[in-house]
């Protein structure tokens, strides 16, 4: 069994990703006390889709998201370079899923009206490239929403939850995931990921206008919106 160091070798990410597919579902809704549905959801509304516009869910996985974005009407497309996740996401039945590597994207410039990544920016291992990609598969005035692990707002709860991530999520792992060894890489590079003011930076940075976020369950998550500057 593998898991990825905080350097995020990307076959190490795609490995371990691999390895945890079979129960990757089950395992997420556990350890957020089925909090993830509700994120995904709110991911959906932030993304403001119309039916038959174009989105790119960006690290899908197991396209678990992606289902809940073509609720909309919107076409959502899956990509990942995880053939272990594509492989559950198949599964599923009529979403449209493509094996790529999120730094070089096999799309053409401005290919959708809206791009998405839920809990994958974290997992990337040159985030600002990441950005920049999604900024040029996007037309302008698109938008892009990340959901992401971010940082508790209420000191006293951010010691609570920062107590679980490093000594009950790896315990309860144990007991329900393929690869409990993956979960202490999801606890650490949680701990190391920027909070939602420098999240939002790197946003801008890397080209994005409009950044602002919102936080959900105290600030466990924060779902980052922004928009592709019109020319
Ligand atoms: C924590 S999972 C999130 C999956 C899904 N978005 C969800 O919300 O459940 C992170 C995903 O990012 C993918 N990933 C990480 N780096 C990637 C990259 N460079 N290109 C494509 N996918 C990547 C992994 O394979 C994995 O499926």
């Amino acid at each position: 069994m593998s898991r990825a160091g905080l350097d995020k070798k990307p076959r190490e990410v795609a490995a371990m990703f691999d390895d945890v597919a079979r129960r990757y579902d089950l395992t997420n809704t556990v350890l957020s006390f089925g909090q993830d549905r509700r994120w995904r959801a709110l991911t959906r509304r932030a993304l403001d889709l119309a039916p038959g516009e174009r989105v790119l869910d960006l690290a899908a996985g197991s396209g678990v998201s992606t289902e809940e974005f073509a609720r909309s009407g919107a076409w959502c497309v899956a990509a990942d370079f995880s053939l272990g996740m594509l492989g559950v996401g198949r599964e599923r039945g009529g979403l449209p899923l493509v094996a790529a590597d999120a730094l070089h994207l096999p799309f053409a410039d401005e290919s959708f009206d809206a791009v998405t990544i839920s809990f994958g920016l974290r997992n990337l291992v040159d985030t600002a490239l990441g950005l920049r990609e999604m900024l040029r598969v996007v037309r302008p005035g698109g938008r892009l929403v990340v959901c992401e692990f971010s940082t508790p707002t209420w000191t006293p709860f951010r010691v609570v939850y920062l107590n679980y991530l490093m000594r009950a999520l790896p315990a309860v792992a144990r007991a329900v995931s393929s690869n409990p060894d993956a979960y202490v890489y999801l606890a650490e590079s949680i701990r190391e990921w920027p909070d939602q003011p420098a999240l939002a930076d790197r946003i801008s940075v890397a080209g994005w206008r409009d950044v602002a976020w919102r936080n959900l369950t105290g600030g466990i998550v924060a779902l980052h919106r922004a928009r592709k500057p019109l020319p």
